[in-house]
């Protein structure tokens, strides 16, 4: 049975050379060609190998691994000198060789193997060869004994740069010992409809002995001598063949022909094929050699398995003519036969000069988006990174997928990219590579705990598609670029950069080492109070002014600013008065707010349109040129904080009023998240911004700085760390990464208030955190302690410890396991269930 590789001892390297033709197509020189002669030291390359005219290489600097040996000795009289030298590969799965071509040509492509011994262990390997991303051939060197293989393919380069792939399949080591690269000179001859070649017979019909090749065969094809004695007898010619008919065949393959030996027989060319559906291409070479008197014709039909490919061809005198399918062919059972049957006409019987077959081999998946490829070499070339996977094809197949690397592949009919980098504690020194841009599809890229320096480049802003960068420990410096701070949907990690500065100052302190106390809470603005009688809020005026520097309006309103309710961030709440007898609450904002000022009014202008039961509302303001008074509702009975620590006095508030507030202030924030367009981030949910009115109805306040965030396609944004210690979700924290489970946590934290009546720092206790006292509380069975005393056991233990379960899920360090504020009140409604179901002891708060 026929095997596509081939025996070593037919690879010509033992040739014929028709000195006498020599001339003839030294037009063609190898300049093109690679020739590697794989394992030979640099000192002896390159050499010329005289034989065959051709100039063989070292393979260092196309393969950056793998190790050098020889064949034993006594393999040396037998074995043409650039088979010698072999390289085997002992370390890692899949080790390449990295060629450059020309994409759009056609490449014959041979690499051959001869065991030889050369580790003195007389065991022959096995493993597979790869092109690229795909399977080319299992060789198994035990079937060629101490003969050798090699195998060839044609090949059309779709890219700059091929990848010729050993790949170990058991424990033996794969090897290699000649790799042979040919441009075609022509890219129209061996034209496939999907797929490669796959040399199955290369023939020149002649009873001469000798395999032809370069410089004979410009394109280095090996022609095997092939001649059925029995059938066939030999026409042969001294006369110039012209051969220039784009398969450029050499002049001794179509010098010579067979003819059958009986004037009136068939000429007939058998193979078989297995599997039985293999697919395949044949290309039959003619030339009139012999010279036809007036009355002689030569005419017969060609047939592939019965199958007419000309009824009634004649050979064209002394010039080439091939003839092919355009389609590939399958043959009945395997089983296959040219047939050449003279026609009536024909004086003389058929002929046949030279035979190519192919396979066709499918090379199925597509190679990485070369660009991504060349970004991520150039990548490894800036970093020196030598890691044994890093080589072949980054992403495919997927067994062999670099460290470090993912890879999307959604649609088979397009290039695998590069989404994720990550170069975590991979020894990186220098700066950020510029070459990182180039990976325009990354989502995540960690280059984390490496001695990076250097400032951070404002190019990873511009990548489009990133979604998390982790810089974290390393020592970069400068500051980190606004467009990076203020990209919508990026996830920035950048502690661990003692010298790294950022614009705004919770990143300066962030970078340093204490973290949690020196975090600053700036842009907070603390609406303490606000009013309108009743809770139907009617919106009235705004007050326009410009360049007014002392606001009549808001002098008359504030009565002189004559009450303050309290301080926020920015400047003083005061209790004022509109139209006659509304209570308002109005809070000054000066100019010197870090926020830009027509962002800000663009967001006081959205969040007038914001309505709902359980929030705050702002019901007007008063542009002031200098200043800004924002004017919002009054909330008569103050804040949660106040009322469970009992400053407010009066009677404590029990279970079912707590639980009530908190039902109350989960829908608001839930309206925030879900009820807006665009939907907002509360960012500073605690229990001081949790305001009540006269009849304690719970209302969020101070949403009004919430930046909003995008709906679609992104779904966090970044910004500058903000937000209450104690209260903020240390994965924001960390990655000023900001989302609505940020809310989230913070809720979760108001929920252990709720319960526990605690300080949420208190460093006198034996875990200053609340969240982490109260875990250690529940791990040691410790039930009774977490609950507010001040309870006095007056609830349904079951509201209470679903309520515990709530907040503790609340508070998960990942934001992904978080439930939503959706959940949260479904959750809270089904705590206030079973205490309503109770029927207990309710006192009254008021
Ligand atoms: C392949 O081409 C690149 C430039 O595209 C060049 O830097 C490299 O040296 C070439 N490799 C070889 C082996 O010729
Ligand atoms: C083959 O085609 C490619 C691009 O289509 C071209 O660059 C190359 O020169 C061609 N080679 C030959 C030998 O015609
Ligand atoms: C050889 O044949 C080709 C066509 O097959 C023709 O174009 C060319 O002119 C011929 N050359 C000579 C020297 O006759
Ligand atoms: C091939 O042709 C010869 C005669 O030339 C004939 O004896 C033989 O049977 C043919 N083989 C097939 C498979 O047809
Ligand atoms: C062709 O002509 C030659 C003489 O010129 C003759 O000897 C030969 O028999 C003829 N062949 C045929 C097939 O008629
Ligand atoms: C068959 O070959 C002859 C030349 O020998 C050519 O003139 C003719 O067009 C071919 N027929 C087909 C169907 O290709
Ligand atoms: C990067 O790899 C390290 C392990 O090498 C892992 O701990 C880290 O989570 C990875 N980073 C990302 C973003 O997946
Ligand atoms: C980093 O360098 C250290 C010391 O030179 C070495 O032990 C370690 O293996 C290296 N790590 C990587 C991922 O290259
Ligand atoms: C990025 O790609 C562009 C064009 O594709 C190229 O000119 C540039 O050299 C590449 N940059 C790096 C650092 O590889
Ligand atoms: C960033 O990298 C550091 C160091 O490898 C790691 O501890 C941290 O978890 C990473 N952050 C994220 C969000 O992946
Ligand atoms: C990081 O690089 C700096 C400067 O190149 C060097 O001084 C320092 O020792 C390096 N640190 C580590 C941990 O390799
Ligand atoms: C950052 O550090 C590099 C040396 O690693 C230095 O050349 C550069 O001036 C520093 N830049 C800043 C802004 O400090």
């Amino acid at each position: 049975m026929e095997t596509h590789p081939q025996a070593l001892r037919f690879c010509a390297l033992i040739c014929i050379t028709f000195s006498s033709l020599l001339h003839l197509v030294q037009t063609q020189d190898q300049k093109e060609f690679i020739s590697l002669d794989c394992g030979l030291p640099p000192n002896e390359s390159p050499y010329n190998f005289v034989k065959l005219g051709l100039t063989f290489t070292t393979d260092e600097g196309y393969v950056k691994t793998g190790k050098t040996g020889k064949v034993q000795k006594e393999f040396e009289q037998t074995t043409p000198k650039p088979i010698l030298n072999l390289r085997y590969f002992p370390e890692g799965k899949r080790n390449c060789y990295t060629l450059n071509v020309t994409q759009g040509t056609d490449y014959l492509i041979r690499a051959l193997f001869l065991y030889g011994n050369y580790d003195g262990l007389n065991k022959y390997p096995s493993f597979d060869l790869y092109l690229g991303p795909n399977l080319w051939e299992t060789i198994d060197l035990s079937l060629w004994g101490t003969e050798g293989v090699y195998d060839e393919i044609i090949h059309k380069a779709i890219s700059k740069s091929l990848q010729i792939c050993l790949v170990k399949t058991g424990t033996s080591y794969p090897l290699i010992n000649v790799l042979e690269l040919r441009p075609l000179q022509n890219n129209n001859t061996y034209n496939t409809q999907r797929g490669s070649l796959r040399r199955f017979r290369r023939n020149y019909f002649t009873t001469a002995i000798g395999n032809v090749r370069y410089p004979n065969d410009v394109s280095d094809r090996i022609w095997i001598p092939n001649f059925d004695e029995k059938n066939w007898k030999e026409v042969t010619t001294d006369l110039n063949v012209n051969t220039s008919n784009g398969y450029n065949l050499p002049q001794v393959v179509m010098a010579s022909a067979s003819t059958p030996k009986s004037d009136f027989a068939a000429w007939n060319f058998t193979w078989f094929l297995s599997p039985s559906t293999t697919q395949f291409y044949i290309y039959m070479h003619f030339a009139e050699i012999r010279t036809l008197q007036a009355n002689e014709t030569r005419e017969f039909s060609v047939s592939v398995n019965g199958n007419h490919i000309n009824e009634s061809y004649s050979p064209k005198t002394l010039s080439t003519e091939t003839l092919s399918y355009s389609t590939p062919q399958q043959c009945e059972d395997g089983k296959c036969i040219v047939e050449l049957l003279r026609t009536s006409k024909a004086t003389l019987p058929p002929l046949m000069n030279a035979l190519e077959i192919y396979t066709v081999i499918d090379f199925p998946l597509l190679e990485t988006n070369q660009d991504d490829v060349l970004a991520i070499k150039s990548i490894q070339n800036t970093y020196g990174l030598s890691r044994i996977s890093w080589q072949g094809d980054p992403c495919v197949p997927k067994e062999f997928l670099w460290d470090g690397l993912n890879c999307e592949n959604s649609d088979s009919s397009e290039p695998p990219i590069v989404t994720y980098l990550n170069l975590s504690s991979s020894n990186l020194t220098g700066i950020i590579a510029s070459g990182i841009q180039n990976l325009t599809h990354l989502k995540e890229l960690d280059l984390s705990n490496n001695n990076l320096t250097g400032g951070v480049p404002e190019f990873l802003a511009g990548m489009k598609s990133l979604l998390i960068i982790n810089l974290s420990g390393n020592n970069l410096n400068g500051s980190v670029p606004q467009a990076l701070l203020q990209k919508k949907g990026l996830k920035l990690i950048r502690d661990g950069n003692p010298d790294l500065i950022c614009a705004d100052e919770s990143c300066a302190n962030k970078s340093g080492g204490s973290k949690k106390k020196t975090i600053v809470v700036a842009v907070i603005v603390s609406v303490v109070v606000a009013v309108v009688l009743g809770s139907t809020v009617a919106l009235f005026f705004v007050f326009r002014k410009k360049r007014t520097s002392n606001s009549a309006e808001v002098v008359t309103m504030t009565n002189n600013f004559g009450r303050v309710l309290g301080k926020g961030g920015f400047g003083m709440v005061y209790h004022g008065i509109v139209n006659g007898s509304q209570q308002v609450a109005v809070k000054m904002l000066s100019h010197s707010s870090s926020q830009g000022y027509k962002e800000f009014k663009a967001e006081v202008e959205l969040l007038l349109r914001v309505h709902h039961k359980n929030l705050v509302g702002l019901v007007g303001y008063c542009d002031e040129g200098a200043n800004l008074a924002l004017i919002y509702e009054y909330m008569a009975k103050g804040d949660l904080r106040e009322h469970m620590s009992g400053k407010r006095g009066g009677t404590i508030l029990n279970w079912e009023t707590r639980l009530k507030i908190v039902v109350e202030s989960a829908q608001g924030l839930e309206y925030l998240h879900n009820g807006c367009k665009p939907p907002m981030i509360h960012r500073d949910v605690k229990t001081a911004n949790i305001l009540l009115n006269e009849h304690f109805q719970a209302k969020l306040a101070d949403f009004g700085l919430s930046r909003s965030f995008p709906v679609e396609g992104e779904t966090h944004v970044s910004t500058a760390v903000v937000g209450t210690p104690g209260y903020l979700d240390p994965e924001y924290y960390q990655t000023n990464w900001l989302n609505e489970k940020s809310d989230v946590y913070s809720f979760g934290i108001v929920l252990l208030e709720i319960i526990t009546n605690q300080h949420v720092i208190n460093q006198n206790r034996e875990k200053p955190y609340i969240v982490e006292w109260v875990g250690l509380m529940l791990t040691k069975g410790d039930i009774q302690n977490i609950m507010d005393p001040k309870l006095f056991g007056d609830y349904d233990s079951n509201s209470v410890w679903r309520a515990v379960e709530l907040a503790m899920s609340c508070l998960n360090p990942s934001s992904a396991r978080r439930p939503t504020m959706s959940q949260v009140v479904t959750k809270l409604n089904e705590c206030l269930a079973y205490e309503n179901s109770r029927g207990g002891t309710s006192q009254n708060m008021n």
